[in-house]
C-alpha cells in the first residue's frame, strides 16, 4: 500500500498559512489518487517532538559503540527510566517516518532557518543509527520521495540583498541527501504577507477532481475541513508545482 506521513510545522494554525494550505491541497490531491488508508497526519505545531534530552544523548552514544543497531534492539540498552521515557518518545516518530513511502512537510522559514518544532522532529528521527539498514548499510529513506513546502516572507535568490541567507532549504535538501532520498522535491512561496490572495476557482485537479473532504483526522489533529488552497497568494503556479510534485505518488 502507498503511504503518505504528512507533517507540518507552521505555528499560525489559521487558514492563511501558506504552507499548511500547499501541504493540504497535496494531500487531498494525494488522497484524491491513492485513497485515504495510507494517509498519516502529523501537526508539529501541535503535538511537538519534544527537544532532545540528556538520556537521549546517553542512549544514542551507547546505541553508537555497538555500530548500527536494530531499532528493535535499542530498548536492550536502556539504562534508565529517563532513558526508557526518551526512547518511547523517538521510536514512534522514525517507525511513522521509515514506513513511509511520500513524506511531505510544510516547513516555512522562521529567523532565516526552519521552525524549531520542525528540527526537534529531525533530531529526533535522527537518533544514531536509525535511518541506516543494519544488515544492508545502505540508507532506508532511498526509496522515499520526500516533499518540502516552504514560504518565506524575503527573497533569497541571486541579486536579491539577502542571497546566502537562506540556511533553511540548504539545509533540508542537504539533509535529506546525505541520508539518501533521491526523489526531493522543494516547493517555495513568497508569502504576500500584506494582502491576501484571490480564492482560487474550482478544484485543484491531478488526474481527476479532488474532492471536497478533509483528510483523516491524526494524533496531531487534522487540517480543518474546506479551509482548501484560499489565500496568501496560492495561486496556479503553486499548483502546478504541488501537482507535479505529487503526481507519480
Ligand atoms: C517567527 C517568524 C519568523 C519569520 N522569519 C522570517 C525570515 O527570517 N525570513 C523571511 O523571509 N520570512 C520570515 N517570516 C515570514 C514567514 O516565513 C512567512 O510568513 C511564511 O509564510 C510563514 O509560513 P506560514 O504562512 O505557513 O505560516 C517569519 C515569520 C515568523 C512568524
Amino acid at each position: 500500500m502507498t503511504s503518505l506521513l504528512h507533517l507540518d510545522s507552521s505555528a499560525n494554525r489559521s487558514d492563511e498559512s501558506v504552507t499548511r494550505q500547499l501541504t493540504r491541497l497535496f494531500a487531498e490531491t494525494w488522497q484524491c489518487l491513492y485513497g485515504q488508508a495510507g494517509y498519516r497526519y502529523r501537526d508539529l505545531a501541535v503535538e511537538p517532538a519534544p527537544p532532545i534530552d540528556t538520556a537521549y544523548c546517553a542512549l544514542g552514544r551507547r546505541s553508537e559503540r555497538y555500530g548500527v543497531v536494530p531499532l528493535a534492539k535499542v530498548d536492550a540498552l536502556i539504562d534508565n527510566q529517563a532513558e526508557e521515557t526518551t526512547w518511547a518518545l523517538t521510536r514512534p516518530l522514525i517507525d511513522e517516518l521509515v514506513s513511509s513511502q511520500t513524506v511531505l512537510i510544510g516547513a516555512p522559514m522562521y529567523n532565516y532557518t526552519l521552525p524549531a518544532a520542525l528540527k526537534a522532529w529531525i533530531d529526533r528521527v535522527s537518533f544514531p543509527g536509525a535511518l541506516v539498514d543494519p544488515s544492508s548499510r545502505t540508507r532506508v529513506l532511498r526509496n522515499t520521495k520526500v516533499v518540502i513546502v516552504t514560504s518565506r516572507g524575503g527573497a533569497y535568490g541571486p541579486g536579491t540583498p539577502r542571497e546566502g541567507w537562506d540556511y533553511e532549504t540548504p539545509y533540508l535538501r542537504e539533509y535529506f541527501t546525505k541520508h539518501g532520498v533521491r526523489d526531493l522535491h522543494v516547493i517555495t512561496r513568497r508569502a504576500d504577507l500584506g494582502q491576501p490572495g484571490p480564492a482560487p476557482r474550482g478544484p485543484a485537479r491531478a488526474g481527476g477532481t479532488v474532492p471536497r473532504r478533509s483528510p483523516r483526522r491524526g494524533r496531531g489533529g487534522s487540517p480543518r475541513r474546506g479551509q482548501g488552497a484560499r489565500r496568501a497568494g496560492v495561486g496556479a503556479a503553486a499548483r502546478a508545482e504541488v501537482e507535479a510534485a505529487g503526481a507519480s505518488g
